[in-house]
């Protein structure tokens, strides 16, 4: 079955991107939210986007106005999805909500039509239980903003047919973007699995040693290849999306990630990264200001906590089946913009040195730091 016309249930952050990337590739899409007033605002941003790649001359002034012209801004759902072969629902990151939206689009939408759900930490089984069709229910995992991040992670839930998986597949790659399949439906998929337990594990490096934020951070984009500091990438990501993200992640897993109480303690405190002009460090204005990190600084700080957690994490994905070094690489490079494999920064600096660190974290730490068995066998 050919797909051709696409709904997306909300036009926020990410709705309104998943919109436009769609709309580029020829999709007809219809895009649906609960008020005129927030459809408005979407079509305008998309308007400002196209315009822009108009500027730059990356399209002509008439593709952008096909574009633009292929997105249909809708209220009512039973309008929104008649034509729909493909809804992707992009609502509030709550679980209620999700449910709630998911029940009324249910009757609205005929039988065959695919559900694939853009949810960052939500069991996609669950959800996708609630409906009539957890067949033809996936998770499909966009990242901000939609319109420039490569990497698109693709969830099948327990009972979703392979068939839609691949479909879910094809449709990635017809937006020019690249598929990195999930196999199983685990709190945090790879990306945050591999992200959010980091940002705890800084907390608590900056805690057990000397080490300075800007220590830290350097070492992280000198020594692990990162694009920015793990404490700059947390404060550019929100520290209200860390929060919730890592709260659903604990609540399904308690081995995933072992919450360091300052991250809530920021996000009581409003102290929400480059957004509310503080996280980890302050911002003046809105602008997005780059912290100094050099290479002298890294020199300070020894990352191998650092490694340890988040090559545990990249061996628990392989190891419970949910998926492969090389497909973690890709996702990792696309996804956290990695500029060196993580395996290769594991090897330079020693698995056994690695599976070392963290039984000693383990003894000191407990039960959380114990190196996952793939680790042990690589040594
Ligand atoms: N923001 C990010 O960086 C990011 C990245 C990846 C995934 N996500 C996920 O994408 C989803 C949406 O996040 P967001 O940041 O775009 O949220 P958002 O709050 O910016 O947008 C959500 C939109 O959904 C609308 N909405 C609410 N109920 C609706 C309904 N019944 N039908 C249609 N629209 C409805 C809201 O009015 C709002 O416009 C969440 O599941 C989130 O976890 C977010």
């Amino acid at each position: 079955m050919g797909i051709k016309n696409i709904t997306v249930l909300g036009s926020g952050v990410m709705g309104h991107g998943i919109a436009q990337v769609s709309a580029t590739a020829g999709y007809n899409v219809v895009l649906r939210d609960i008020e005129q007033g927030f459809l408005d605002k979407a079509m305008e941003k998309i308007r400002w986007s196209l315009d822009k790649l108009v500027t730059k001359e990356k399209i002509s002034k008439e593709e952008g106005d096909a574009i633009f012209g292929r997105i249909k801004p809708v209220v009512d759902l039973n309008e929104a999805v008649k034509d729909a072969e493909l809804v992707i629902e992009v609502v509030p990151e709550i679980m209620d909500l999700k449910k709630k939206v998911y029940a009324e689009l249910d009757k609205a939408a005929a039988p065959e039509v695919i559900f694939a759900s853009n949810t960052s930490t939500l069991p996609i089984t669950e959800i996708a239980n609630t409906t009539s069709r957890p067949d033809k229910f996936i998770g499909i995992h966009f990242f901000n903003p939609p319109q420039l991040m490569k990497l698109v992670e693709v969830i099948p839930g327990e009972k979703t047919s392979p068939d839609i998986t691949e479909l879910t597949k094809e449709y990635v790659k017809s937006v020019n973007k690249q598929a990195v399949v999930c196999r199983k439906d685990v709190p945090g998929f790879i990306i945050n699995r591999l992200f959010i337990p980091m940002v705890h594990e800084a907390c608590y490096l900056k805690d057990r040693t000397s080490a300075t934020l800007e220590e830290i951070d350097s070492a992280v984009k000198f020594k692990l290849g990162f694009p920015m500091g793990i404490f700059e990438l947390a404060d550019f990501t929100g520290m209200d999306v860390i929060h919730k993200a890592t709260v659903e992640m604990h609540l399904r897993d308690k081995k995933v990630i072992n919450p360091h109480p300052l991250v809530e303690k920021m996000f009581d405190e409003k102290k929400l990264g480059q957004k509310s002009g503080e996280g980890y460090y302050k911002y003046s204005d809105d602008k997005y200001e780059r912290v100094t990190l050099s290479e002298d600084l890294a020199s300070k700080c020894n990352p191998i906590q650092l490694v340890a957690n988040i090559l545990n994490n990249a061996a628990w994905l392989v190891t419970n089946g949910a998926s492969d070094i090389e497909e973690i690489e890709k996702a990792a490079q696309l996804g956290l913009g990695l500029k060196k494999p993580l395996f290769e920064t594991a090897k330079e600096i020693g698995i056994s040195n690695i599976v070392n660190e963290l039984k000693q974290l383990a003894e000191k730490h407990g039960q959380f730091y114990e190196p996952d068995p793939l680790l042990v066998s690589m040594q």
